[in-house]
């Protein structure tokens, strides 16, 4: 077996964050340079062949459309480059599971791309960041990985980037997988994949394209009409409903969205709940809604963007990229 070419996009977050002393409780991400890292991971003996580039070194909250379309822009040529088999892309854990659904559907899978972070920084005792870079490096360097879409490796897991949401602020397996848990198990050493590849036809779903504003109406119990009518602009192309339950509403809150979806906006109801499905209800097709299925609201709020983007506002159309799996 060859070893594998991989092309290495860092953008910061803990994974590269230090804090400057073990004992300290805070610390910045982004810290560490991809130069840096390598040399660090070297140590490692991982059987791969490195190049580094240095994309942005940022806390992911403060990832943005010029980092993502830079991102998008470097993996998509290295899908075309004979000299790379693979990209991992290194990113902090707050939105890991934005930019990897956003590079799922707008990337084709015929080489394995996999996002990794870490949640302790760098110079942190028990630093969990080496651990998953090998699990990362060991999962790129399969064959196989090719096929699955954008994979996000964190605590000895591999997750598909449409399944992935971070759900702890700080435990070091911080991320779960809703419909599917994981789709492989990895340590350094050894990869074991639940299932055989599933994208086979190797083309991306949607066009990357610079995305609307598309807010996250978050739902409580006693919204007025009116609170929620202050926080929706009347220009917005998309709606996400952090809805309650399955993506319920108050009724005079669903009468609003009514009236966006009349004038045109695609306004997508998804659950504030920790997982499980929102499936579409006849009152979707009177009142103009789509139902976000298992997409939590991040990730629906990216899907919906990226629709509106390439020109599908029609909510039954919309609702076919919410069904897929
Ligand atoms: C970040 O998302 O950049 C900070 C948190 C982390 O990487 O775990």
């Amino acid at each position: 077996m060859t070893t594998p070419r991989i092309l290495v996009l860092a953008t910061g977050g803990t994974i590269a964050g230090q804090a400057g002393d073990a004992m300290r409780a805070d610390y910045r991400p982004g810290q560490i340079g991809i130069e840096t890292y390598l040399e660090q991971a070297s140590v490692l003996g991982i059987a791969a062949e490195f190049t580094g580039r240095q994309i942005a070194n940022i806390g992911s909250e403060d990832i943005d459309a010029s980092i993502w379309s830079r991102l998008h822009a470097e993996i998509d040529l290295a899908m075309r480059d004979d000299s790379v088999d693979a990209v991992i892309v290194t990113h902090g854990t707050d939105t890991a599971e934005e930019t990897a659904f956003l590079l799922d559907l707008t990337l084709p899978s015929n080489k394995p791309v996999v996002l990794v972070g870490a949640m302790r920084p760098a110079d942190a005792v028990g630093y969990d960041g080496m651990r998953n870079f090998a699990n990362a490096a060991r999962v790129a360097g399969n064959a196989e990985a090719a096929g699955r879409g954008v994979l996000v490796v964190m605590g000895d897991r591999v997750h598909s980037a449409r399944d992935v949401r971070k759900a702890e602020t700080r435990a070091t397996e911080a991320f779960r997988g809703f419909p599917r848990e994981s789709v492989g198990i990895v340590t350094p050493s050894r990869l074991d994949w639940f299932g055989a590849p599933w994208r086979l036809d190797d083309a991306a779903s949607l066009r990357f394209l610079p995305l609307p504003e598309v807010p996250i109406l978050a739902i409580y119990a006693g919204m007025s009409a009116a609170a929620a009518s202050r926080q929706l602009s009347d220009d917005s192309a998309g709606i996400v409903v952090s809805g309650v339950g399955e993506g319920n509403m108050p009724d005079p809150v669903r009468q609003v969205l009514v009236q966006h979806a009349r004038r045109g906006a695609l306004v997508v109801r998804a659950s504030r709940t920790d997982q499980g499905l929102v499936d579409p209800v006849p009152d979707d097709v009177e009142d103009g809604f789509v139902a976000a299925r298992a997409l939590g609201p991040p990730k629906a709020r990216v899907l919906t963007a990226l629709l509106v983007a390439n020109g599908i506002s029609d909510p039954a159309k919309a609702q076919r990229y919410f069904d897929e799996r």
